[in-house]
């Protein structure tokens, strides 16, 4: 009699799930032809629309859906959000370092000198959108810590209110991340196409026809909720990071309420843990330099060694003419304008 009870309540409960996954693509179904369309620039034929401000490829609208109506937030989640080329790679490896660190103490067998950081941090949207449902991030176990490329105005309020998890930001200066961008694209781009032309790329970059752009949206959705909520969005910059990581090493983990000890401060566990998540270190080991990165599970397509170009500060000036700095630096200014939010643009 009981166990027929509970097959009967689980059999209600899998109906409404199905029903509900089937009310989100109806929705989805019925907005997405109506989304105007931007330019592709990996013009491999995936559909960029614009869904409430920011441009995205359709599959991401669809992932961006499906956490919406489905996605059950814990307060215990870690949300690592960035635009993409500000540095995700490396705080998704720091991160991971600080969180695990207590099992993986003598750094010999660490996880990170045998896979790359994006195998290591499910990519939340779009894993939510291959596996058509939010079941493989719900399965995971607490604390879950996750990296996504959302604009902060379409996550959900469920994940960004009071009582739910953290986010950690990181941006970079404009100019960086446009290069950084523009290099990154024409590796994904399929190698019978011309590659995309520096000038292309601008101007679809200050158009803000990007990944989750425009980009000074994205930097400015984080920037505000930090203000209002310095205890649920830590907001940093990558050039403050790469002047001195051990500083930040230590706010991201009194951030995410796991200090280091004096203990583990006189054994050099930031300075440990600084070392391993370096551009040196990373770059050079055998899985960052010649693992594939196969499409599935979530991750980017390309290869491994996609993500680790040069690491450094102000690479702008190897590609940009005197123009483009003096476009991209005024269109900076004036959406950061009247906020305290500002990129050292001249010693650049
Ligand atoms: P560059 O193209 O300027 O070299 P993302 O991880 O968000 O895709 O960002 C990629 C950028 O971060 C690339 O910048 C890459 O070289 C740089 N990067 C990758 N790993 C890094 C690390 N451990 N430290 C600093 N920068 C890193």
């Amino acid at each position: 009699m009981g166990s027929s009870k509970t097959f009967d309540v689980t059999a209600i409960d899998v109906e409404k799930v199905e029903e509900g996954y089937r009310k989100t693509y109806e929705k989805l179904d019925e907005m997405l032809p109506t989304l105007a369309q931007g330019e592709n620039w990996l013009a491999d034929g995936v559909q960029v629309v614009q869904y409430q401000g920011f441009w995205l490829p359709k599959f991401i609208v669809q992932g961006i859906m499906l956490i919406h109506d489905h996605f059950n937030p814990r307060p215990t989640d870690i949300i690592l959000s960035t635009f993409p080329k500000c540095g995700t790679t490396w705080l998704r490896a720091l991160i991971f370092a600080i969180i695990n660190r207590k099992n993986y103490y003598d750094f010999q067998n660490h996880p990170l000198l045998s896979s790359n950081p994006q195998d290591l941090v499910p990519f939340f949207e779009m894993l939510i959108h291959e596996g058509g449902s939010t079941s493989s991030i719900e399965s995971l176990p607490s604390p879950r810590f996750l990296a996504t490329h959302i604009p902060f105005p379409l996550i959900p309020k469920s994940m960004t209110s009071s009582s739910s998890g953290r986010f950690v930001y990181i941006c970079r200066e404009p100019k960086d991340v446009f290069v950084s961008m523009w290099h990154f694209m024409n590796k994904l781009r399929a190698k019978e196409l011309a590659p995309l032309s520096l000038e292309e790329a601008f101007d679809f970059f200050c158009r803000g026809v990007t990944f989750a752009g425009s980009y000074w949206d994205h930097v400015l959705g984080f920037w505000e909720a930090s203000l209002e909520s310095p205890n649920k969005v830590l907001f940093l910059k990558y050039e403050d990071m790469k002047r001195d990581p051990s500083v930040y090493v230590r706010k991201l983990a009194e951030f995410l309420d796991l200090p280091f000890s004096a203990e583990e401060e006189d054994e050099g566990m930031v300075e440990k843990i600084v070392k391993l998540c370096s551009f040196e270190s990373l770059s050079n080991l055998d899985v960052n330099k010649n693992g594939n990165n196969t499409p599935g599970k979530g991750k980017h397509p390309g290869t491994n060694s996609d993500f680790f170009r040069k690491g450094q500060i102000g690479d702008w000036r190897n590609h940009l003419t005197p123009q483009m700095v003096e476009v991209l630096d005024k269109i900076t200014k004036e959406k950061f304008q009247g906020t305290e939010l500002s990129f050292d643009l001249v010693s650049y």
